[in-house]
């Protein structure tokens, strides 16, 4: 297939091509057999091995810039349209702070089966506050108490004691929901520029960027392996 074949084979819309990517439709050949008859292996076992059910695809690589220079860490998407993608984490945490100061960001998801990533540039900032006590709400009580018992990414002194804060919390939240923290919230990132890379076996990958253009439009095109 021409260079020119396959760009006209990816979405000229990012966020559907990056649907057809993340949800695994269209997934060609043997690789939709094996993922099909993976999903069915783990709903099977689940029912034995509940923490199977926590293997998740929606987890991705997360990059920020602040006073430690560049980091990376895993955060889980929790959902995504057109306004860009949203994850939920704590404000006063370390990529929290790096945020604050600089609101470019990068994500990175990898797919081993068919091998594949997906690179996103944006700029992130905070849902509203009704967004962030909405998903909240869905939130297991146990989590939720874990979420309001950490002090997420300071350091752990001998007088502070986040178990003794999670009992205290049970004890105070026992018959009433737990309350967001001020602290706690989401994320949306608003993609500029996407790439899509295929592996290939002969080290050809494709890649396929979009980049967004200031009409809101995007260009989509290919760059060298
Ligand atoms: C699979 C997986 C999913 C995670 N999901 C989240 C998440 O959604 N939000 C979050 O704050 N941390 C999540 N973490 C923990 C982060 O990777 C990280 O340890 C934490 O957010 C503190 O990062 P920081 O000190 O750079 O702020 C996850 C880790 C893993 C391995």
């Amino acid at each position: 297939m021409s260079s020119n074949q396959l760009l006209q084979e990816f979405n000229d819309n990012p966020f559907d091509q990056f649907t057809q990517w993340y949800r695994k439709s269209n997934l060609p050949g043997m690789a939709g057999w094996i993922f099909s008859l993976q999903r069915a292996i783990y709903n099977f076992l689940s029912r034995w091995a509940p923490e199977l059910e926590r293997i998740s695809d929606n987890a991705f690589s997360l990059s920020t810039f602040g006073d430690r220079g560049p980091e990376s860490r895993i955060v889980l998407l929790k959902s995504y349209d057109e306004k860009g993608f949203v994850f939920y984490t704590n404000y006063d945490s370390q990529k929290g702070r790096s945020m604050e100061g600089e609101s470019r960001v990068h994500m990175l998801f990898y797919e081993p089966f068919p091998l594949r990533q997906i690179r996103i540039s944006g700029v992130v900032e905070k849902t509203t506050r009704e967004e962030s006590e909405a998903y909240w709400s869905t939130r297991p009580k146990g989590s939720q108490i874990s979420q309001a018992a950490s002090h997420q990414s300071v350091e752990i002194s001998d007088s502070d004691n986040i178990h003794q804060r999670v009992a205290e919390l049970k004890v105070k939240y026992k018959n009433t929901p737990v309350p967001c923290p001020e602290n706690w919230g989401g994320y949306r990132i608003t993609p500029s520029r996407f790439e899509f890379w295929v592996g290939r076996a002969s080290r050809l990958h494709d890649r396929i960027i979009y980049e967004r253009q200031d009409n809101g439009g995007w260009k989509k095109f290919m760059i060298q392996p």
